[in-house]
């Protein structure tokens, strides 16, 4: 496992549509392992392949730093409800800014088997899938801030 170099904004590789996963490799996993890593070294609650620097479909969110979410070709099928926050990236470091999302989503994936999983969250885990999400359709939060962004401290959590 190691510590991956996390890409910020203004990184041309944030801005591209990620590919499907089409089967599980051992350069994957060795991927997703390092992405777990990477997220809870810099304390952020989710991350995706784009952020460091993979085009491929694959997310994973620890909105609890107890139980990772590994998602593999994430896609939301469900969603209602609205909820207004802060929102965090690690790509942007130092900075949050409030976004509108919905309260809670349901969101089919593959884990890392390759097996279908089915994932359903509210509040901050709904936020987090959104936000990864649209990492892989080469979206950043700051496109969707409403208002100016803000300086956080450093001892902040940025997901
Ligand atoms: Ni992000």
């Amino acid at each position: 496992m190691a510590i991956r170099n996390i890409r910020e904004y203004g990184d041309e590789v944030l801005t591209k549509k990620c590919k499907e996963v089409k089967e599980m490799t051992p350069r994957i996993k060795e991927l997703i392992e390092d992405m777990l890593e990477t997220m809870y070294e810099a304390n952020g609650v989710g991350l995706a392949a784009p952020q460091v620097g993979v085009l491929k479909r694959i997310v994973v969110i620890d909105v609890t730093g107890e139980d990772p979410y590994i998602l593999i070709n994430p896609r939301i099928v469900e969603s209602s409800g609205e909820q207004v926050g802060q929102e965090g990236c690690l790509s942007v470091p130092g900075k949050s800014g409030q976004v509108t999302r919905p309260d809670y989503v349901k969101a089919v994936a593959l884990d890392v088997n390759m097996k279908p999983i089915e994932v359903e969250g509210t509040e901050l885990l709904a936020r987090a899938i959104c936000h990864e999400l649209d990492h892989l359709d080469g979206h950043l939060y700051v496109e969707k801030v409403e208002g100016p962004l803000q300086d956080v401290k450093a001892e902040d959590e940025e997901d």
